[in-house]
């Protein structure tokens, strides 16, 4: 089960996706890989972890080596980067975090990128369900990135912006034949007096809305503090929505308090 997290920049991904890495750990025991697909890697900063190497490093040091010709033609290029790559992963007590950040330097990493994706695929298939935090905005898409989702989460806050880019991504989704099973949009940062308005606004764009997510004091005071989100107490009401969220979205069955 293949999970993606898009959305406009600083609508709440990175949050709303530790909330529900939050509560498949506390109320499943799936086995779960984190990507952190946003260039900027910021999942260890809401997650309080520290990254070394990303994937977008070791794959520039292999096109950079292919250019120098510092491999020799026996080595074969597609075991190297796996083997780098399986490096990346950072593995915790109850998930596996997978932090592709940017490829860095000029050229075409048309060879690097292919084999990439055949070599994430093969990682990503070891896993009950993968999470992915895309980056802000829609270049993942024409990437196409998020391939082969079960169920992508569009997270909006309450601007025209963001409402818009939720447009923008279902109708893109549709043009590059991304085979999406399910989309659903959560509203981050509303006020549960405005779910009516927001579920009319998205069945307007043919979306479903799936829920609303609250300000949360406990967010904003963990993410100040820089304390792992997954520590936030089980009463918090943002965490209460996600589980909510969860539910109705077929990702868990019951919550097991
Ligand atoms: N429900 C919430 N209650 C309180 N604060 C929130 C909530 N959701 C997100 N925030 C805060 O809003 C800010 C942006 O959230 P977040 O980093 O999750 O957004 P993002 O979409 O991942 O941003 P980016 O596009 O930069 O990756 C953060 O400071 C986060 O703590
Ligand atoms: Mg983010």
């Amino acid at each position: 089960m293949i999970i993606s997290v898009s959305g406009k920049g600083g609508t709440g991904k990175t949050t709303i996706t530790a909330l529900v890495l939050k509560t498949l750990i506390e109320n499943t025991d799936k086995s779960i890989l984190l990507v952190d697909a946003d260039p900027s890697t910021n999942v260890p900063i809401v997650l309080n972890e520290k990254i070394d190497k990303t994937v977008g490093m070791v794959a520039s040091e292999l096109k950079e080596k292919m250019e120098k010709g510092d491999l020799s033609y026996s080595t074969s290029k597609s075991l190297l980067l796996e083997a780098w790559v399986y490096e990346t992963i950072k593995e915790t007590m109850r998930y596996d975090v997978l932090p592709m950040g940017r490829t860095e330097g000029e050229g075409c990493y048309c060879y690097v990128n292919s084999v990439l994706t055949s070599i994430i695929d093969k990682i990503a298939s070891n896993y009950d369900v993968v999470l992915m935090d895309m980056e802000a905005g829609l270049e993942h898409l024409s990437r196409r990135t998020d391939k082969d989702v079960d169920i992508m989460l569009i997270v909006t806050d309450p601007s025209k912006m963001s409402l818009e880019t939720v447009r923008r991504i279902k109708d893109l989704t549709q043009e590059v034949h991304i085979g999406v099973k399910e989309i659903y949009v959560v509203g981050n940062k509303f006020p549960f007096e405005s779910k009516d308005y927001l579920e009319r606004k998205i069945k307007e764009m043919g979306l479903k809305l799936v829920g609303i997510v609250p300000v949360d004091l406990n967010i904003i005071n963990y993410s100040m503090e820089g304390k792992s989100l997954l520590d936030i107490p089980r009463d918090s009401p943002a965490y209460e929505s996600v589980r909510d969220i969860c539910l109705k979205i077929g990702i868990l069955n019951e919550p097991r308090n």
